[in-house]
């Protein structure tokens, strides 16, 4: 059996950004399905930061409904839906997800949980969908990365769009 992989599978513009300052992302494109629905489909568990799951549920649905998500917080909050958990311990989480079967593991963000699970070592592999856009202001996805983190290209998906998917494996090896 293969193992389960913690994958982020992630938005961002040409200059690294998954948001604008404000949050927004009015800016990515969704005319086409990008491969999103066979990745769905081939993960059982979710894992976002608090942020980025109460963007998620200021949609008109809760785009994940149905699959086991963890929410990342310390100060707590109140989660009203039965596929929710929340948690303030991310390795622990971890160390749980990894000794139990399942399919894969979506690490949606937002980058304050993307940066922490970099510097231990725990993403497994990334898919970027790099949008024709340059914001020049925003959140990034990666900054204050305190060492080299090595990854290995896999895979490179251009689309009429302008949309390019680069698929990377991560490379550096697990400090636990
Ligand atoms: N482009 C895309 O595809 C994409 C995907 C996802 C998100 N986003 C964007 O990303 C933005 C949010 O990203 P973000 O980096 O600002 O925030 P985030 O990572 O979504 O959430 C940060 C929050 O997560 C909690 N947290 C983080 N690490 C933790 C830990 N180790 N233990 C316990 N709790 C922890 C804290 O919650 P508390 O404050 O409650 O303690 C923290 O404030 C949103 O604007 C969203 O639009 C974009």
């Amino acid at each position: 059996v293969e193992k389960r992989k913690i994958i982020l599978y992630i938005a961002t513009s040409l200059d690294g950004m998954i948001a604008r300052e404000d949050g927004g992302i009015d800016w990515l494109f969704s005319d086409q399905d990008y491969g999103y629905t066979a990745f769905y489909e081939s993960v059982d568990t979710l894992i976002m930061g608090r942020k980025t799951f109460e963007q998620a549920l200021s949609f008109a649905d809760y785009p994940y409904a149905g699959k086991q998500a963890y929410v990342l917080s310390r100060h707590g909050m109140t989660v009203s839906r039965a596929d929710v958990e929340l948690t303030s311990d991310l390795p622990g989480l971890i160390r749980s997800l990894r000794s139990r079967p399942g399919k894969d593991i979506w690490c949606i963000g937002g980058a304050e949980v993307v940066k922490q699970l970099l510097k231990i070592g725990e993403l497994d592999e990334l898919r970027l969908f790099i949008h024709p856009i340059i914001l020049g202001h925003g959140i990034p996805l990666f900054e204050g990365s305190r060492s080299d983190i090595r990854l290995q290209l896999l895979d490179t998906r251009a689309y009429d769009s302008g949309l390019v998917e680069l698929h990377y494996k991560y490379r550096t090896h697990r400090s636990s």
